[in-house]
């Protein structure tokens, strides 16, 4: 059976720590879809780690950890990545397996996503410009290069061929501040490193593990509010973030799908442009992002927050079958004498309880129910039942509202603030 941890928001709800927190439960994790645009942060034992593109099992020493076909990999920053949890797992390389259908994130993929962001001014979609919409682009039109194709005589001519159609397009949007030549000798280094690593055909592993019975846990990157489809598009990511990808992100079939995990934050966080209803341009929102330390894991930007969103956590934990949920940083709220959540939206003067198809277009007024605070410090460590009433209370209407039982409740970003109910 594969379970599914994904994000039910904007992304950065805390992925890489509960899929590191679950992990004992499983044999393999596995990325599906996504890249180094994503920054999962895992702390424990007094050690802070953030993951790109390495699922969050990888610190765990009997799990085996898989970047499956739909990811996105760029070899320079995937070395990055390896070095800093090196000393950590120093046997790391037996346990991390690569797909050899896994695309390849080119130095122009990153150049291109800087000149397309760059040409679209003022609606720049807020881009992490790791290269990520560019690689896809080239995937879905077939001229992409994939990690199998670093292994063949003709990579070279491949990657010359490749390379040359990029810098038409990046000469064509005007933009030229870049240094190929230092990014290349980068690529190249660690492209033979990434061949020293087990590329594998990924989707006879996983189905054969499926078949022994091992159990896997597919780690979601982004948010659901990006996916490609569903999404704010055009402010969205250009993969499928949602349970539906595991299918295609790995090989698997429907039937193999098990739990679907929505992970979610308390409150709620957006990075780059894009529609947000339920945003705090205030003071509120300045103290959700000072306590709650909401900056970028990978860029550092500075991330906007707002109140929890009923409509569209509704929305994706349609769009995900959610069994069960996850709930995030509620700890960053201890001290609001009053939390508010929007329960509907006003689209254009008319009330609704959907998330409208064009949320970029509409004018959307949220309507709020308000709640009184809990206004003290939350426990980690004496279990549910000794969590301050009011904060229950906001448990058991967000429960109602979704129909779904919230399992998890993380209380802290280290490992054991965790209370599994
Ligand atoms: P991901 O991309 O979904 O893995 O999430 P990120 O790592 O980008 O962002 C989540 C941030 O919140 C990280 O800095 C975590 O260390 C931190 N974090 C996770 N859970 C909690 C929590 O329950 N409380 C607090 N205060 N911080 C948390
Ligand atoms: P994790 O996995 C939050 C956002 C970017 C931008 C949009 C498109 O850590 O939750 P892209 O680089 O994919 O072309 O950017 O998506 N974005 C994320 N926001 N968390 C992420 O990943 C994100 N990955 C991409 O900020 O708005
Ligand atoms: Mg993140």
């Amino acid at each position: 059976m594969v379970d599914v941890i994904l994000g039910l928001q904007w992304g950065d709800e805390g992925k890489g720590k509960i899929a590191d927190y679950l992990t004992p439960q499983y044999d393999i994790v596995a990325r599906f879809q996504g890249g180094p645009n994503a920054g999962h942060s895992l702390e424990f034992e007094g050690k802070k780690f953030v993951l790109n593109t390495i699922p969050s099992g990888i610190f765990h020493k009997s799990t085996l950890n898989l970047i499956g076909n739909g990811v996105v990999i760029d070899p320079v920053r995937l070395k990055e990545e390896i070095a800093r949890i090196a000393a950590e797992c120093p046997d790391y390389a037996d346990r991390l397996l690569i797909s050899l259908k896994a695309h390849i994130i080119l130095p122009t993929h990153r150049i291109l996503d800087a000149a397309s962001e760059n040409a679209k001014g003022e609606n720049k979609i807020g881009s992490t410009l790791r290269g990520i919409g560019p690689t896809y682009r080239d995937k879905t039109g077939r001229a992409g290069i994939r990690v199998g194709d670093l292994l063949a005589t003709d990579f070279k001519e491949k990657y010359e061929q490749t390379k040359n159609a990029h810098l038409k397009q990046i000469h064509f949007l005007e933009f030229s501040d870049f240094d190929l030549a230092a990014e290349e000798i980068k690529f190249f280094e660690a492209v033979d490193f990434l061949k020293t690593h087990k590329l594998i055909n990924s989707e006879y592993f996983i189905n054969k593990a499926i078949t022994d019975g091992k159990k896997i846990l597919a780690e979601g990157a982004q948010g659901s509010m990006l996916d490609i489809e569903f999404g704010t598009y055009p402010y969205v990511t250009s993969s499928v973030t949602l349970a539906g990808g595991v299918c295609s992100g790995l090989g698997i079939a429907p039937k193999h799908i098990g739990k679907v995990y929505g992970i979610f934050k308390a409150y709620c966080t957006r990075v780059g442009s894009g529609p947000f209803p339920t945003e705090l341009e205030n003071e509120i929102g300045e103290d959700l992002r000072r306590i709650g330390n909401e900056f970028g894991a990978t860029t550092g930007r500075r991330r906007r927050c707002g109140w929890l969103d009923m409509v569209a956590l509704r929305y994706t934990c349609m769009l995900n079958g959610v069994d069960e949920l996850i709930m995030m940083k509620s700890d960053v709220m201890n001290a609001m004498p009053q939390i508010e959540a929007a329960v509907a939206y006003k689209v254009d003067g008319v009330e609704t309880d959907e998330v409208p198809a064009n949320l970029c277009t509409s004018d959307v007024a949220p309507i709020y129910k308000q709640f009184d605070g809990w206004a003290e410090d939350l426990p980690h460590d004496l279990g549910y039942d000794a969590l301050n009433a009011n904060f229950k209370s906001y448990v058991s209407f967000i429960e109602q509202s979704l129909n779904t039982p919230v399992k998890v409740i993380s209380l802290g970003p280290e490992r054991h603030k965790t209370i599994m109910r």
